[in-house]
């Protein structure tokens, strides 16, 4: 049976079909030791640290029945690529059945392609995963792409509604996970330590984290011209497909705001993780110049 969750906290966002794990954690604004409400970045805005949950919400809301598209359009599907070589790189299944969370994870892009790779190469039906999103309506489209596949109805996959700072621990317990993965989500997280934490917190001793973000492009020349297509194309293909420049012009500002690799490597070692050479590779490999990176760590 594919395991659905509720949590229902606010009966004005229940979905009708289906209904996930809902574990949204409401709080007071944050607010520095001077007393000044805290801020975050949202795009090239800074928006106090409770508004930007609210306000990328609402970009997830406005852009989730039309993100597959829009992910294939604006990339012209390189997305596909970068999360196959993502998977590849992890080679779930290759020691054994995994337990995996797939946070951020609203498409199901990532948990599909983790049972694929284990199903294809090592013939394992047993690896499961978690997928757990903050937004209801991306769970739904994540579902969706799951009703037509094998997995479908089975213990292999489950759709739960959290925020990745705070997965409620009475369901995500520590020490739980062999490998963590979260794709082009961390980065619309408020705060990034908090989302390292929660990875460590639930990743066994030994498990992975693995994180695949748009990053910093480091060559001068590919950097203007991916400036130049990014902030033309990808809001005018927002208006075109999905009606909604903002959203994209958001998403756009968003991955000028990620941390490039070096920094989000040390936030990485500074949650507790390994990284680097003597664990497997350097603690980043850059995909296309650095459009695109993924950054792993080990709990140690
Ligand atoms: C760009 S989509 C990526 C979806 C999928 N991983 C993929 O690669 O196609 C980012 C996702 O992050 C989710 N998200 C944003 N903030 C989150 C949070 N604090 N906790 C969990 N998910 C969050 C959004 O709802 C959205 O589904």
């Amino acid at each position: 049976m594919l395991h659905m969750r509720s949590f229902i906290r606010n009966p004005r966002h229940a979905l009708n079909f289906p209904r996930f794990n809902r574990s949204v954690h409401l709080r007071d604004a944050p607010q520095s030791s001077e007393g000044h409400t805290k801020t975050a970045s949202f795009g090239f805005r800074n928006v106090p640290e409770e508004e930007k949950e609210v306000l990328v919400k609402n970009v997830f809301d406005s852009v989730a029945s039309k993100y597959d598209l829009m992910n294939d359009a604006s990339s012209l599907g390189v997305h596909r690529l970068w999360k196959d070589t993502f998977i590849s790189m992890l080679r779930p299944g290759k020691k054994g059945p995994l337990r995996c969370i797939d946070v951020a994870g609203g498409t199901g892009d990532i948990a599909l392609r983790i049972l694929d790779h284990a199903r294809e190469n090592y013939a394992d039906r047993e690896t499961t995963v978690e997928i757990v999103d903050i937004n209801s309506q991306m769970l739904k489209e994540g579902y969706r792409n799951f009703k037509t596949t094998m997995y479908h109805n089975t213990p292999q996959v489950s759709f739960h509604e959290a925020n990745a700072q705070i997965l409620p621990s009475s369901y995500f317990k520590d020490n739980t996970y062999d490998l963590y993965t979260i794709a082009f989500g961390i980065r619309n997280c408020t705060s990034i330590p908090d989302v390292l934490k929660e990875a460590y917190r639930v990743l066994k001793p030994g498990g992975k984290f693995a994180c695949l973000e748009f990053s910093r492009v480091e060559n001068p020349l590919l950097s203007t011209l991916y400036d130049q297509y990014s902030f033309t194309m990808i809001p005018l293909l927002g208006t075109i497909l999905a009606g909604d420049r903002d959203s994209y012009q958001y998403l756009v500002e968003s991955i000028r705001r990620f941390p490039p690799q070096q920094e989000f490597s040390t936030m990485i070692k500074e949650a507790g993780f390994a990284t680097g050479e003597e664990i497997d590779g350097d603690g980043w490999t850059n995909l296309w110049g650095g459009i695109a990176c993924v950054h792993t760590g080990i709990k140690v």
